[in-house]
């Protein structure tokens, strides 16, 4: 871990009563800075680069003076306006990625529709071990992973716009590395959507991918494939690998776990891993590719991740996260696999661990 990671400066005791009002305000904040967005008010800063009265936002936006003055004023409070000394208002430079950077705009959607109303329960969720705030979505669900193909348009596509954020700008750069062996037979474990197999299929003809995935989840990565017109090289295998007693196939020559195992807690992994090991032989390659924030360049991406952490906790299982390498690579240790090259910086965060069984 890089050592001045979340090191921070000694504060004046005033500063500190000040940071702490900034936590203690930060939902409502959030949610002030987020209507400011979907209500058209940062655009409208934006689009007046000399500054704009709220008297002139309210009437172009159809808003009531009030509604626009409370919001700028707590934008102004967060640093995401400014204000001239003729009562102008202005779009800051934080306010302008908040409007404009693809990825703060996923992480802000993601966690208004997936996270915000579940973190009320984190407190539940943290003593008993359990994703209390999924109830949020309904009370069926174990996992988000189960609810996510049945949840309401707007909260699946926030989630699948933040997982594909990540994963997309990752995938080209691992699509080499992962060939490079020639493999012919592949299982993408997680596959989701099917984004990853369809990618893989494109770019090597030769090879035949399984996905593995949750039954109804699987379901939309099969219309995808068939879609893309790669029924013959792309298959399916549901299975919930929570389940312990469900076996993976022999004859596989690469595993490709991406952003998978974090949806998991430590024991789950070891097992999970410990089957892959059994359906290894001496030359199967087993790749995962994950967000460990111990390894990031920077410390703005170390913080997202942690804080991702929390939504794991209180909506997707209770009991897994982002994990630190040390503590990924003990448990790949711990089902018995070595672990070879390691490649960080892969995309925007990730890292990718090449495994394999030990040498006889
Ligand atoms: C965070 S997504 C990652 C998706 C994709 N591999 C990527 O790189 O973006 C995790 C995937 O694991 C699947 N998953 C979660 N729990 C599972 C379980 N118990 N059994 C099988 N698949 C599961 C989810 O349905 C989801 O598609």
């Amino acid at each position: 871990m890089k050592k001045d990671l979340f090191k921070h400066k000694p504060l004046t005791a005033y500063d500190a009563i000040y940071e702490a009002q900034k936590i203690a305000y930060a939902p409502l904040v959030f949610q002030a800075v987020r209507t400011m967005r979907e209500l058209g008010i940062l655009s409208q800063l934006d689009e007046h680069k000399a500054g704009v009265s709220a008297n002139e936002v309210a009437e172009k936006l159809k808003l009531s003076l009030y509604a626009v003055e409370i919001l700028l004023e707590s934008g102004l409070s967060c640093g995401v306006v400014d204000i001239d000394k003729d009562e102008l208002y202005h779009l800051s430079k934080t306010g302008f990625y908040l409007l404009h950077d693809e990825m703060t705009r996923n992480n802000m959607d993601y966690n208004h529709y997936i996270c915000y109303r579940g973190m009320y329960h984190l407190d539940e969720a943290c003593k008993r071990g359990k994703p209390a705030g999924l109830r949020v979505f309904g009370e069926q669900w174990e996992t988000l992973y189960q609810a996510l193909p049945h949840l309401p348009e707007d909260i699946k596509n926030s989630w699948y716009a933040f997982d594909h954020f990540y994963s997309d700008s990752a995938y080209p750069v691992v699509l080499p590395i992962i060939f490079e062996p020639g493999p012919k037979t592949m299982m993408d474990v997680g596959a989701n959507i099917g984004k990853f197999s369809i990618l893989a299929a494109k770019y090597n003809p030769d090879i035949h991918i399984t996905m593995v995935d949750l039954p109804d989840q699987l379901q939309n990565a099969i219309n995808n494939v068939s879609e893309a017109n790669l029924t013959e090289r792309i298959d399916s295998l549901a299975m919930d690998l929570l389940d312990r007693t469900q076996r993976f196939p022999r004859g596989i020559d690469a595993f490709w776990l991406s952003q998978f195992l974090s949806c998991f807690g430590k024991q789950d992994i070891i097992n999970i891993l410990q089957r892959i090991a059994s359906a290894m032989g001496d030359n199967t390659r087993l790749y995962i590719l994950e967000t460990c924030w111990d390894r990031q360049q920077h410390e703005a991406s170390a913080y997202s991740l942690v804080n991702t952490s929390l939504y794991f906790t209180a909506m997707a299982s209770g009991n897994s996260r982002m994990y630190h390498s040390d503590v990924l690579i003990k448990c790949i240790n711990a089902a018995g696999l070595d672990v070879g090259k390691i490649h960080d910086n892969i995309g925007i965060c990730h890292t990718l661990f090449e495994c394999s069984k030990p040498a006889a």
